[in-house]
């Protein structure tokens, strides 16, 4: 009933819906209409009510909201199953479960917040209201090998559209943190399901600091939030939207076989190539100069005047040119 309310009033956006009309193509009282008006401005919706003309919708929410998510996508198929919740303990396990009932590629789970949200190497991910936090669930036509760059492309993905939305440069912190001035603004987290020598179902992990204040998170994360940034309210649909058009643009060009674009426009992203940095793997630290990903998406490390791979899984990068030490 909401959804079908929302469709009549956002099919003539900006001017009047009768009230009389509404009740009558959905078959129920003008008493329930104005009832679920009601709901829909406490959701969020700004809708004016005038005497005679009926009700206009003015501006769908800013919050998270299904039906002004799917306003603003403008994908082929990532998204077009969209599972919000107020409330999960881990998107990206959810999801997992979604995985063993049999969904398709392309769904993806967002929560308003997570009361248990992982990070890579088994770190927790604090995850307020007003964050992003969104699981895509993805069956591509790779290998496991160009699967596992999905986690680049999915970096390269959010510093676009948080370009394209706010003109804000963010870079990419090897391998796939997006940080401004050094602190985090959002991380990924890529996970795979099934046995890892079969092509299987990959998941996207994507927490963004979106629409809350820094204080909301623990002081001594190096983190802030584009809210803190921008120093205005975010519109989590419009930014979930765009995510997912840009990463949908980002699979379909690794699925053709554009390594080599994935690399440059990750490299155009990064943050510390030609910086002095350092890298912990296993308790070992090779200090040396970072040269930016080979085709692998490995870090290359200028060490002891040789080059030397480093694969994401294993390893810990500091570099203080861009003020950033986790
Ligand atoms: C990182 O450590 O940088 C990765 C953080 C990934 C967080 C996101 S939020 C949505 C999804 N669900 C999780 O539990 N984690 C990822």
């Amino acid at each position: 009933m909401r959804e079908e309310i929302l469709n009549l009033l956002g099919n003539q956006q900006g001017e009047y819906v009768s009230g009389e009309s509404i009740s009558h193509s959905l078959n129920i009282s003008r008493a329930a209409v104005w009832k679920q008006i009601q709901g829909l401005k406490e959701a969020g919706y700004e809708i004016e009510a005038q005497t005679k003309k009926g009700y206009c919708l003015v501006k769908a929410p800013a919050s998270l909201d299904e039906w002004a998510l799917k306003q603003e996508l403008k994908t082929g198929y990532l998204g077009k199953t969209l599972r919000l919740f107020e409330e999960l303990p881990s998107t990206n396990d959810w999801c997992k479960d979604l995985v063993r009932q049999g969904e398709e590629s392309g769904t993806v789970v967002i929560a308003k917040r997570q009361t248990v949200g992982r990070g890579r190497m088994q770190r927790a991910w604090q995850s307020p209201t007003g964050g992003l936090w969104m699981s895509v669930l993805l069956k591509p036509k790779l290998n496991l090998a160009d699967a596992a760059k999905l986690t680049l492309s999915t970096g390269v993905a959010l510093a676009r559209a948080i370009h394209t939305l706010y003109g804000l440069e963010a870079g990419i912190k090897w391998p796939n943190d997006l940080v401004y001035q050094g602190k985090k603004i959002a991380g990924i987290l890529g996970e795979v399901v099934g046995e890892w020598n079969s092509v299987q179902t990959l998941i996207l992990g994507i927490g963004v600091n979106a629409d809350f204040e820094i204080q909301d998170l623990s002081p001594e994360l190096p983190a802030t939030t584009l809210r803190t940034i921008l120093g205005h309210e975010i519109n989590l649909n419009q930014l979930a939207a765009e995510i997912l058009r840009q990463l949908e643009h980002e699979v379909q060009a690794l699925e053709q076989g554009d390594v080599a674009g994935l690399k440059e426009r990750w490299t155009t992203c990064a943050v510390g190539i030609g910086h002095a940095v350092e890298i912990e793997r296993a308790g070992e630290k090779f200090a040396g100069v970072f040269h930016g990903i080979n085709e692998n998406g490995e870090l290359i490390l200028d060490y002891d005047g040789r080059e030397q791979a480093f694969s994401s899984g294993e390893v810990r990068l500091r570099y203080n040119a861009g003020q950033y030490s986790p």
